[in-house]
């Protein structure tokens, strides 16, 4: 009984870890693809440190910031006056038709496939 208890033990232990390591490699290849995606996409107008760029915020830590919130950067009054926090979902939408979320903002890069779009606000949440 023991023993036929331990083993049980075992392979539910072994089953759990087989169950959660792929979501953790899944999360790491879709961050992998979201820097490919930043960098083709995005970098042109966006950093990733402290600076804004001259053609856009910084996006250092977006994912939980307040929307317009990168501090000495010139937002419309579109994306401005939206108040908030950019969650998955708001930038999964301003991503997807930024003209839509914010109508009369300053940017216009739509990223059409969702995948891609889950793989760069991924990349970004690494980037604190
Ligand atoms: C041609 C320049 C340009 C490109 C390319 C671009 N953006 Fe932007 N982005 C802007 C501008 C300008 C704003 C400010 C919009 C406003 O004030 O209405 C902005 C705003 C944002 C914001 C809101 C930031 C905040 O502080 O609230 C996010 C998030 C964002 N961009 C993500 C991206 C991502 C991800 C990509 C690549 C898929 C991208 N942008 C590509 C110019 C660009």
């Amino acid at each position: 009984m023991r023993v036929s208890g331990l083993f049980a033990l075992l392979v539910a232990s072994v089953a759990a870890g087989a169950a959660f390591a792929p979501k953790a490699f899944a999360q790491d290849a879709l961050a992998q693809n979201g820097a490919a995606t930043f960098n083709a996409q995005c970098k042109s107008c966006h950093t990733v440190t402290a600076a804004n760029s001259p053609a856009g915020p910084g996006l250092k830590g977006v994912v939980g910031r307040k929307v317009a919130g990168a501090p000495g950067y010139a937002y419309s009054k579109a994306l401005s006056g939206k108040g908030g926090v950019w969650t998955d979902a708001s930038l999964d939408a301003y991503l997807s038709n930024p003209a839509a979320f914010a109508p009369g903002g300053k940017m216009f890069t739509r990223v059409g496939d969702a995948r891609a779009r889950a793989a760069v606000i991924a990349w970004l949440k690494t980037q604190k």
